[in-house]
């Protein structure tokens, strides 16, 4: 199968880049590098000791995106690119609704241009209403509560009507919360730009001794331990997720939603204590204020993806600490030199 990926450089698309190049697909990754190395590429290469075709270039680009897709002649998208952090969505929202809202329709143009009717599209757990009761299943009602989760709730509803209107073609529609954790070989992992806003990343710094000591951001939500509980799901186990929704848009027409999750919620104290447990690591942190635009737990309900697409996480907490600390200790500096 000849497949398209847009973003294939950032942390989610290396990593199902591995395991897509393990299905003997031919593959085109289309990334900007804007919030990725063009490192991770050559490492997966060689992690997967398979070759495939890199154009750099941004999805706003109707030519670049369209010549891209005319020399490929994919038989199917997976679609990661996109600006995703939360806090900046809010300060930049023509950026954001530029970037993943009209790159979305550019791609989509694209693919007609070419007879492309097949998409995966990596959307967010962050498209449900936070105030409906937990855990969220694909039925839940949708209201994204900042500016990047609307742009991916919009885009989901985009590839809806695209999909009624394009006979023949089939979309599936993966809504994650928290990727973490690392490839087994500590090769690939996620390289963010400064300071890490998450939770995984930022912990792993002060472990290493980078950061000082972790700000837990409130400790009065109705959890276990008072701090605020997430489905953390493991990147491989994520990318497995893509791989298994690539193979089920062959087989099927229409759109398709999945929740992608653990089903299980971890507390900010849990995390951090396995986090110890797994590398012997003291994890200084001081309880503060919480933070803007945080709710207490986020969970899905998983059981579709494991009925419909036969999928169901592997990976435990500790595995994604563990595999975190080896892409650390490993990549002190993460892919850089950047760019
Ligand atoms: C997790 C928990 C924090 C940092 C993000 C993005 C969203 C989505 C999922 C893709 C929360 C606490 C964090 C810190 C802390 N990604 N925390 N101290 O906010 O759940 O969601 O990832 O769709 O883009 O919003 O993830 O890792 O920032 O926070 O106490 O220094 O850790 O309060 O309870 P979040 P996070």
């Amino acid at each position: 199968m000849r497949v398209f990926v847009t973003g294939g450089a950032g942390f989610i698309g290396s990593h199902t880049l591995v395991q897509l190049l393990r299905t003997n697909a031919d593959i085109m990754v289309f990334d900007n590098y804007s919030n990725s190395s063009p490192e991770a590429l050559k490492r997966v290469k060689r992690l997967a000791q398979s070759d495939f075709s890199i154009v750099e270039g941004d999805m706003c680009d109707p030519r670049a995106l369209a010549s891209a897709m005319q020399g490929f002649k994919p038989d199917a998208v997976i679609h990661f690119a996109g600006l995703k952090a939360v806090g900046e969505s809010a300060e930049k929202p023509l950026d954001y609704y530029r970037t993943n809202i009209g790159g979305s329709i550019t791609l989509l143009d694209a693919m007609d241009k070419v007879g492309c009717k097949r998409i995966v599209f990596s959307s967010s757990a962050t498209v449900y209403d936070p105030n409906k009761p937990f855990p969220f299943t694909e039925d839940t009602a949708l209201c994204a509560a900042s500016t990047y989760g609307r742009t991916k709730q919009f885009i989901e509803e985009i590839i809806r009507d695209w999909s009624a209107a394009t006979p023949g073609s089939s979309a599936a529609i993966l809504r994650y919360f928290n990727p973490v954790g690392a490839h087994a070989s500590g090769d690939i992992g996620e390289d963010p730009v400064g300071i890490p806003n998450n939770l995984l990343p930022y912990i792993s710094r002060v472990a290493h001794g980078s950061l000082q000591e972790l700000q837990v951001f409130g400790n009065e939500y109705a959890t276990a331990d008072g701090t605020g509980a997430r489905d953390y799901i493991h990147v491989e186990d994520l990318a497995s997720a893509h791989i298994a929704a690539l193979e089920h848009i062959t087989s099927m027409t229409g759109c398709d939603t999945f929740n992608i999750g653990t089903g299980t919620a971890t507390t900010v104290l849990e995390m951090l204590r396995a986090f110890e447990k797994v590398t012997g690591k003291p994890i200084p942190y001081r309880i503060v204020g919480a933070r803007a635009g945080d709710v207490s737990t986020t969970v899905a309900n998983v059981s579709k993806a494991e009925r419909v697409l036969g999928w169901k996480a592997k990976y435990d907490i500790d595995a994604m600490c563990r595999s975190i600390w080896n892409w650390q200790t490993r990549n002190p500096r993460g892919y850089e030199p950047r760019g």
